[in-house]
């Protein structure tokens, strides 16, 4: 595989520091951009080149591009985080390399070297570093690789060009709450993926097909749909855009991987961060009965969600057919709050980095 350099063609006309500011004041969840993005394309025959940094502005497609038809697409998310020293740092981008490497694969697309989907971040954070929020609040620059099939025509097969490209957007928190407890709405007929399906890729038809979910999960007056395994009905896999993970006093259970669940970045470092704080932590199966059951018995104490956009959230009330229950007292749990913050001590710089998880710029 070639590894292109990304030729830099700034903007001429960023935003003005006033502008930016007031962006930064409240920057929500993915509705402003930075000034540039990064792209890089892929041709059959040629491989990857023509990597470049430009002003961030619409792509131009033809109304026959393959991917406006048959969706192959691929996307990621991680974070860039102020440092209390100014500096900036991701969290693992070699780890979303890696998925977006395995979620290429599974459509059949193009795989891009991890020191190119490292350098895109890093020269695109370098560029736009302004916009990386202040050290201290709950704020970070999320960063938003993607890859779509860009040859033309309607023939189902695999594209012979593609474009990759990474925008970046200012974070807030993702629940506009904050960390509030998250209602569940456990899905008995509604299933987010299947076995030999494309769960554990991240590519845009899975959240396609999470919407009506969702809004069936707002009818019930929930915040997000808990999807169950698609043959039994009965085992827990994750949320729309988050994994799990069951709290029973020192010992945490996330749900093992299936093929049907995408393996969180979140939730493998938390797998080693609970182990740092004395908990022990194990990938476990675990019924929606065991949920309900030990929520009942007390001996399952907390439940939070965990992603990159969303970092920890912990569970509140959990709806499904027939049965409802809440978690503790419906507030953020001691252990929740305490893996929340030894993780986010890494990713802000302020606790020692001993995995070597933070890639400083
Ligand atoms: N599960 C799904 C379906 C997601 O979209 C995400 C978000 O990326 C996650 C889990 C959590 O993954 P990560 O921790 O790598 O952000
Ligand atoms: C993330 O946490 O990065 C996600 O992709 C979740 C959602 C915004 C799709």
């Amino acid at each position: 595989m070639t590894t292109p350099t990304i030729e830099l063609k700034p903007s001429s006309s960023p935003l003005s520091d006033q502008e930016r500011d007031a962006i930064l004041a409240g920057p929500g969840f993915g509705r402003h951009f930075t000034d540039h993005m990064v792209t890089v394309k892929w041709t059959e025959g040629r491989g990857w080149h023509d990597g470049q940094l430009v002003p961030y502005g619409p792509l131009s497609l033809d109304p026959a591009t393959n991917v406006l038809h048959y969706a192959q697409e691929i996307f990621e998310g991680l974070k860039a985080y102020r440092r209390p020293d100014g500096s900036v740092a991701t969290f693992r981008p070699d780890a979303n390399a890696r998925r977006f490497q395995a979620s290429a694969r599974r459509l059949a697309m193009p795989e891009l070297p991890v020191e190119t989907f490292v350098e895109a971040c890093d020269v695109l954070v370098q560029h736009d570093k302004a916009w990386v929020p202040a050290h201290g609040g709950e704020e970070s620059l999320y960063l938003r690789p993607f890859m779509i099939a860009t040859e033309v025509g309607l023939g189902v097969k695999p594209a012979s060009e593609y474009l990759f490209v990474v925008i970046a957007s200012p974070a807030g928190a993702y629940f506009p709450g904050g960390v509030k407890p998250v209602s569940i709405w456990a899905s008995q007929d509604r299933v987010r993926a299947v076995p030999g399906g494309m769960g554990d890729a991240k590519t845009g038809g899975n959240y396609a097909a999470s919407l009506l979910a969702q809004a069936e999960a707002a009818a019930q007056g929930c915040d997000q749909v808990c999807y169950l395994d698609a043959v039994e009905h009965k085992w827990v896999e994750e949320l729309g855009g988050m994994n799990l993970y069951f709290v029973y006093g020192d010992r945490i259970v996330t749900p093992a991987l299936t093929g049907s669940i995408l393996e969180g970045i979140t939730r493998d470092s938390l797998l080693e961060v609970a182990r740092d704080l004395g908990y022990e932590s194990v990938e476990e199966r675990v019924s929606i009965d065991q949920w309900r059951e030990d929520t009942a018995n007390g001996t399952l104490t907390e439940v939070f969600a965990c992603g990159t956009a969303a970092v920890i959230t912990p569970v509140g009330t959990v709806k499904t057919d027939g049965a409802e229950w809440t978690q503790g007292n419906g507030e953020p749990g001691p252990a929740t709050m305490r893996l929340r913050d030894a993780l986010l001590d890494i990713q802000r710089g302020k606790a020692e980095d001993k995995h070597g998880w933070m890639h400083v710029l």
